[in-house]
């Protein structure tokens, strides 16, 4: 059934009759066929290594390395600092490739004689493996980003500092990965020492101000523990199939007529007006994206927003207190991360809020904050605008190498 997918359609009613067929006929996504993210890095000339992690509760996770740069003519073997990037909600570490080897970020850094790691959390494209759990199977999707910042991120970062022999790690991140990265160092503030740089993008931790419109209706009835949230918890969200990626191919192309409509979602989800979203690269987009998440992540999110608190996942009074020895969830101590982080945001970010960001970084002992000078920059933009590299990775790389130059050493273990 997958090879119905090469089949052109030539109209949009065909598409939707081709869709509907696959849909009826081929019920289970077939994410497996969407591992794009190896492929596209050969495909761009550069090496890349997939490493399989396991956490503590037995996911088993994918990474995604590019070793080297066909652009380094002559490299020494010493040891290379290192990058670790993570990926947003809904995303993978495709994010980090498809702009091409110009302007995405892990080649960039490869390109500076960088060591690049691309992580994948529970749930995505790359990362729906478990030791006893099928991802068809409830108990497998039973987790939040809660989760993944404290078992994901940290297996995947202990992983990199075993392989590599370096101490520590440069971290970037878009989006929930953000998140991950504050419930981890908060969680867990030895981990602080496990990373030289912190830079990121449209960070997520408060959502007083955040300013989605779905979220302003999925907070009435999924911002607070409830039967309906209850229910809804525990479920795969949105997984890549091969209807959607008959629909990228047609509805997303340069000269289709119907392009509207990918750079709608973006935008409609993201941050509406922004003029900076390279349109090339959108049926990339639309082919690795949504990559697969929970529905408790969604709903976790959703607390935040209806709480304005930075806080665990609330089960309600009763199950609380067996889990959290106490009737609502534990606050996320962001004072407990120890290094300075780097914050990028942006006025038109409707999932990270200006006022957020702010509030965020007075919590933090050392905040670095640069506000997009651009009104109409969106959540999106920080990965696939036009201007991105100028923007965004320019200024990352050129803190990091500002960084490795006055810390020449690089905590060899
Ligand atoms: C390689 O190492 C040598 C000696 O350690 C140094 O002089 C040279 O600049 C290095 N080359 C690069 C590209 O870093
Ligand atoms: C989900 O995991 C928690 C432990 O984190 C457990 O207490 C709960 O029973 C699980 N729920 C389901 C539906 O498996
Ligand atoms: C942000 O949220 C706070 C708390 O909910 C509110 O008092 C404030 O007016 C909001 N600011 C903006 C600019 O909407
Ligand atoms: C836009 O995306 C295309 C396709 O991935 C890429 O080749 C191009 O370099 C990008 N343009 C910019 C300015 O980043």
């Amino acid at each position: 059934m997958f090879n119905a997918v090469h089949l052109k359609c030539k109209n949009i009613w065909m598409c939707l009759t081709l869709a509907a067929m696959l849909l009826l006929f081929d019920g289970l996504p077939q994410v497996y066929a969407f591992k794009m993210t190896a492929k596209l890095i050969s495909n761009h000339n550069y090496p890349v290594e997939e490493h399989t992690v396991h956490t503590n509760d037995d996911y088993i996770l994918t990474m995604y390395r590019i070793p080297d740069s066909p652009k380094l003519r002559y490299h020494n073997a010493t040891v290379k600092p290192v990058v670790f990037l993570q990926h947003g909600i809904l995303c993978a570490s495709d994010d980090w490739i498809i702009n091409g080897p110009e302007t995405s970020l892990a080649y960039m850094f490869a390109d500076m004689g960088y060591d690049v790691w691309m992580g994948n959390a529970r749930g995505n494209t790359y990362s729906r493996q478990h030791k006893h759990k099928r991802p068809d199977s409830s108990d497998f999707w039973n987790f939040s980003w809660h989760e993944i910042g404290v078992y994901d991120l940290t297996a995947m970062l202990d992983y990199v500092l075993d392989e590599t022999r370096v101490g520590s790690v440069h971290f970037v991140a878009h989006s929930q990965g953000t998140t991950t990265f504050f419930v981890l160092m908060s969680s867990m503030p030895w981990y602080n020492e496990k990373v030289r740089t912190v830079h990121l993008l449209a960070p997520i931790a408060f959502m007083r101000n955040h300013s989605f419109v779905l979220s302003k209706v999925g907070g009435i009835f999924l911002g607070y523990p409830s039967f309906l949230s209850m229910v809804l918890a525990g479920f795969e969200l949105l997984p890549t199939t091969s209807v959607q990626k008959l629909f990228c191919e047609y509805i997303c192309s340069p000269n289709s007529h119907f392009k509207f409509l990918c750079s709608g979602i973006l935008n409609f989800i993201g941050g509406w007006g922004t003029r900076h979203l390279n349109h090339t690269l959108l049926p990339h987009v639309c082919e690795t994206h949504p990559a697969g998440a929970s529905t408790t992540q969604i709903i976790h999110y959703l607390q935040l927003y209806t709480s304005g608190d930075f806080k665990q996942f609330d089960h309600g009074i009763h199950l609380n207190l067996k889990k959290y020895n106490q009737e609502t969830p534990p606050h996320y101590e962001v004072s407990n991360v120890k290094s300075c982080v780097n914050l990028y945001y942006s006025n038109n970010d409707y999932m990270s809020a200006v006022e957020d960001v702010e509030y965020l970084a007075s919590l933090l002992p050392c905040a670095d904050l640069y506000r997009i000078p651009y009104d109409d920059w969106n959540h999106y933009d920080f990965l696939w605008s036009v201007n991105v590299k100028e923007m965004i990775n320019d200024r990352i790389i050129e803190k990091i190498e500002h960084y490795e130059k006055t810390h020449d050493h690089l905590h060899r273990m």
